[in-house]
């Protein structure tokens, strides 16, 4: 395909050290769902992804497997793939570090960049993380430790290269200033300005000599290329970098590189300068999404509690992770994976909404019609009609603006907002009992007509997020095969199925799952740990938007200077508000924006559920002051307890931030 319109969009080229999580898969799923995205709607996409092979890290990985480190991550790289296969990762390109083709670009662009001055001699003295592979200051170290993960780091005295990263931190300054969507979110912006560039960037040290597994220095064999500046060129290497090969000049710059938080660093300082350096335009967006923790907090190789997503595609399938990774978090927060949650949103989301919807309709088709699909009545047409067209007809143009700006889990609640508005029509509708009357047979028609249409806007536009259930829905519907009626086009119009079509109710899309039982049996697979008993979503819940789920923004709605809306003193001193600490936080399981907070209110716990979840981590808040309303008529949320509100104020990003205390006031204190 060659339209004007191209899209190139990268993840990081992950570390074979060892077999991937859900963390990883977490990015590469969120890359694989933006590219379908795009080729859906007419983009000529170039999806990048791969591995990272080289550095001290893989070395020792190797030596502690007893293997050689070619041999080693060959074996990981097999099982990578596989996994990229069950998942459905969409890659047009799978790099390793390994391959002559990007072994000898790195050769070249080292030699270049030593050539033009960027790169000198000299000796460094240091500290380096090894499991970062990074290198920090005695300024930057903190007791000894790495101040991205906290883990030992170690001296390093050698000789070797250097990159003068000075000569471009002025110019990249200025580059991130004027291009605000560089650096998203914008929070981590700001931390890479005002904690790496403004306090000056020191060179980089580009080359190793204590061990040997890497590029060698083209023209200074003993050195071996910095695994970072070998890793981050991978994103043009693929393409044919240093040849301006046509691959390269169609797909440079990058329209989206995904990355986890933790190196966005490495992708919007050290990146942009090689490329200033080597005289190349940067990447449109840099995107460094939240981390994936569990309930216990973060997932990592040593606590052995890793999720291993192959054994979750193997059970429910790689359309349920999928959906479950990008619906349940905003991307750029840090969000709690637990496999409970994912199986309460299965059977929620997947079984009751978009399941029962295909399958009621489907089986009244089959019913009603003997499985040929109606043709809607010319004449009879109803309000509800008309306003189930007209959320089909605005929702792929909804969808198309929140994936622009990478809010997959938006992107998701306006297409089943359409499910849910479906199976209302349905309630709305009562097509059983247009059934029963012979002269309601038109008005029949027109309703399961407007039900399948509807279930084929609903597919289309699935198809980025969970690409195996489309198919298995044109299949019910009668529209197998490559149609015009899957194109993004066919969306313009409400009235693509064509009438008469012969539709076969067949399985279940997504049988309901007895979560217990699957906790149980994924348990005995150690697929992850045991999910902490939190309170069961329970009939009698008030919806949480009432109370604003107890954390009350203030600035946003507040009375208006012109009069209205003030409120007297004595309306004002009726409320009470106190000094509270935080003692305990909990994550309210099967919603993403909820936490459980205990607070100690001076003399008396309270308990209050607040809407902070995707603002803070439970960890974050223990032990801070904030101030809360105390005197509130308790509520239930989510069938939890809430006995007061907590105050936050909400920024300007959407950001919300908790309310603090100058001065060291006990709790209980009263704000007068
Ligand atoms: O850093 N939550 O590789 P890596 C969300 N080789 N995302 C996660 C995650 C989690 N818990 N865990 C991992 C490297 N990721 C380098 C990159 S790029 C030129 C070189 C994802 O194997 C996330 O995208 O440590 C993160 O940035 C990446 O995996 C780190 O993978
Ligand atoms: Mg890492």
């Amino acid at each position: 395909m060659r339209t004007e319109k191209k899209f190139y969009i990268t993840t990081p080229i992950y570390y074979p050290s060892d077999r991937l999580h859900i963390g990883h898969s977490y990015t590469t799923v969120a890359a694989d769902a933006a590219a379908r995205f795009k080729r859906l709607t007419g983009f000529d996409v170039w999806f990048l992804t791969g591995t990272d092979e080289h550095g001290q890290k893989i070395q020792r990985s190797a030596e502690a497997a007893g293997k050689n480190p070619q041999q080693f991550v060959d074996e990981i790289v097999v099982w990578i793939k596989e996994l990229w296969a069950g998942l459905d990762i969409s890659y047009d390109d799978f790099i390793r570090t390994t391959e002559p083709r990007h072994k000898e670009a790195v050769q070249d662009i080292f030699a270049r960049l030593y050539r033009q001055g960027d790169i000198y001699k000299g000796k460094y003295e240091g500290w380096y993380c090894t499991p970062c592979e990074s290198f920090w200051t005695p300024r930057q170290v903190n007791e000894g430790r790495c101040p991205d993960c906290e883990r030992e780091v170690e001296l390093v005295s050698e000789e070797g290269y250097f990159f003068r990263m000075s000569r471009y931190a002025d110019k990249l300054l200025e580059h991130i200033e004027s291009h605000p969507e560089f650096i998203q979110p914008a929070s981590r912006k700001n931390e890479m300005i005002n904690n790496f560039l403004k306090p000056g960037l020191e060179d980089l040290f580009v080359s190793r000599t204590t061990f040997d597994w890497g590029i060698e220095v083209p023209f200074d064999p003993g050195h071996v290329i910095y695994v970072w500046l070998d890793a981050l060129t991978n994103y043009i290497t693929a393409l044919g970098y240093p040849h301006r090969s046509e691959r390269f000049e169609r797909y440079w710059p990058a329209d989206v590189q995904l990355i986890g938080k933790e190196i966005v660093r490495f992708h919007t300082i050290y990146w942009p300068i090689f490329l200033m350096a080597l005289g190349l335009p940067l990447p449109h967006r840099v995107f460094g999404h939240g981390w994936l923790l569990l309930q216990e907090g973060k997932m990592s190789k040593s606590r052995g509690n890793v999720i291993d997503p192959m054994v979750l595609v193997e059970r429910y399938g790689s359309d349920c992770v999928r959906y479950f990774l990008l619906r349940e978090i905003p991307f750029g927060a840090d969000g709690i994976f637990s496999n409970e949650s994912m199986l309460q949103r299965f059977n929620s989301d997947l079984a009751n909404d978009l399941g029962n919807l295909v399958s009621r309709t489907l089986t009244m088709v089959e019913k009603y019609f003997d499985g040929h699909i109606p043709a809607p009545s010319t004449r009879e047409k109803q309000p509800v009609d008309e306003d189930l067209q007209r959320l089909a007809l605005e929702t792929p143009q909804r969808v198309e603006e929140l994936m622009d700006t990478l809010q997959y889990s938006a992107a998701l609640e306006a297409l089943w907002k359409l499910v849910r508005r479906s199976n209302k029509y349905i309630d709305e509708t009562t097509p059983w009992l247009l059934a029963r009357e012979e002269d309601k047979r038109e008005r029949l028609q027109t309703v399961l007509y407007h039900l399948c249409e509807s279930i084929r806007f609903v597919s289309v536009m699935l198809w980025p997020y969970m690409p195996q259930t489309p198919p298995r829905i044109w299949e019910q519907l009668g529209i197998s095969g490559e149609l015009p009626q899957h194109s993004w086009e066919s969306l313009q119009r409400f009235g693509g199925l064509e009438p008469g079509t012969r539709a076969h109710r067949t399985e279940d899309l997504f049988p309901r799952l007895d979560i217990e039982e699957e906790l149980k049996k994924l348990l005995g697979e150690k697929a992850g740990p045991t999910p902490e008993k939190l309170p069961q979503k329970t009939g009698d819940e008030e919806k949480p938007e009432a109370h604003d789920a107890h954390a009350k923004t203030t600035g946003k709605g507040a009375a208006a200077a012109g009069g209205e809306g003030l409120i007297s003193l004595e309306e004002f001193s009726r409320v009470e508000i106190r000094v509270a600490e935080i003692v305990e936080a909990e994550p309210v399981s099967g919603t993403d924006k909820l936490l459980t907070l205990l607070l100690d209110a001076g003399g008396e716990q309270k308990q209050v559920v607040a809407g902070i979840a995707q603002h803070y981590r439970p960890q974050q808040l223990i032990g801070k002051k904030t101030l809360f309303v105390s005197n509130l008529k308790p509520a239930k949320i989510r069938g939890i307890r809430s006995e007061g509100m907590i105050l936050a104020a909400s920024g300007p990003g959407g950001e919300l931030v908790l309310t603090t205390v100058d001065g060291d006031l006990p709790p209980g204190s009263v704000i007068s």
